[in-house]
């Protein structure tokens, strides 16, 4: 397993293989050398702070509830949402990269896990798969690959019903309020279309988000400074609802962030 989880790299995301082994042997291990082209690959792990995140919206766990992760990378997140007793969980990626790294995930985590479903398809192919609605869906890491980050929002709010969460980078030094245009290359964690818009802050993400159907937001949180991108961008984590009543519970132990 070890092996494999090597050649399978590099990995973006921390996730457990068996009790004594995760992802992060690959980062670890000296003889792990991949192209240059896949550009830098930086590695996280959100287990822990997401399990945290849906608790205080979800206090009794997912239940049965369907999961749509975009961009989903190796998977990770679903794996997690799964732990936490959600239903009908479908992640894809444009990447086959990652795909590949998801499937290895789901052929070798124990115990095995029903109704979990991994592709390879782009965000703007999606609506083409017919999918079926979802409860929960995970923006993370995409708005800001996006050539039209509106249109891509829009196919996972569509999809929809209750909850939305997304993590977006976004451009210190504007006002809040604005789309930053910028070009990017098309190494493995970017686009691939090299177009892509920053948000300025969370209000161009409530804005958008309100004109989709998802007028109830929570700022988790909006950084100006992180250790892993540069200067200039910051990170923000947003959750949005179609009902007030999706954050009864966080608001009740949420004091300091009350609805905003
Ligand atoms: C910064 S990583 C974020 C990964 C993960 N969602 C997370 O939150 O850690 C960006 C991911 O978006 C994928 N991606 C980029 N453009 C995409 C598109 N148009 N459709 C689907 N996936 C895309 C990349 O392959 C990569 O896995």
């Amino acid at each position: 397993l070890r092996e494999q989880i090597i050649q399978l790299g590099p990995w973006h995301l921390e996730v457990k293989v068996t009790d004594a082994l995760t992802t992060r042997t690959a980062l670890d291990d000296p003889d792990a050398m991949y192209p240059e082209s896949y550009g830098p690959v930086t590695f996280r792990s959100p287990e822990e702070s997401f399990k945290h995140q849906m608790l205080r919206v979800f206090p009794e766990g997912l239940a049965g509830r369907a999961v749509l992760d975009c961009a989903c990378n190796c998977g990770a997140y679903l794996f997690w949402a799964k732990e936490l007793g959600a239903g009908r969980c479908f992640g894809f990626d444009i990447r086959q990269h990652w795909i590949d790294q998801a499937r290895f995930l789901q052929a070798h985590r124990l115990p095995p896990v029903e109704d979990l479903t991994f592709e390879v398809c782009d965000l703007y192919d999606v609506p083409s798969l017919g999918l079926e609605a979802f409860d929960i869906t995970r923006f993370g890491g995409i708005f800001y690959h996006l050539p039209d980050p509106v249109s891509g929002l829009k196919i996972a709010a569509d999809l929809t019903q209750e909850l939305l969460i997304i993590d977006t980078a976004t451009r210190n030094g504007f006002p809040d309020g604005l789309l930053y245009v910028c070009e990017e290359g098309t190494h493995l964690m970017s686009g691939v279309y090299r177009l892509a818009w920053l948000p300025t802050g969370p209000e161009p993400l409530r804005r958008i988000l309100a004109w989709l159907g998802f007028p109830h937001t929570r700022l988790e949180w909006w950084k100006t400074e992180t250790a892993e991108q540069p200067a200039e961008m910051g990170r923000l984590e947003l959750l949005a609802a179609k009902h007030e009543q999706a954050f009864a519970y966080y608001d009740s132990i949420v004091a300091s962030r009350a609805p905003q």
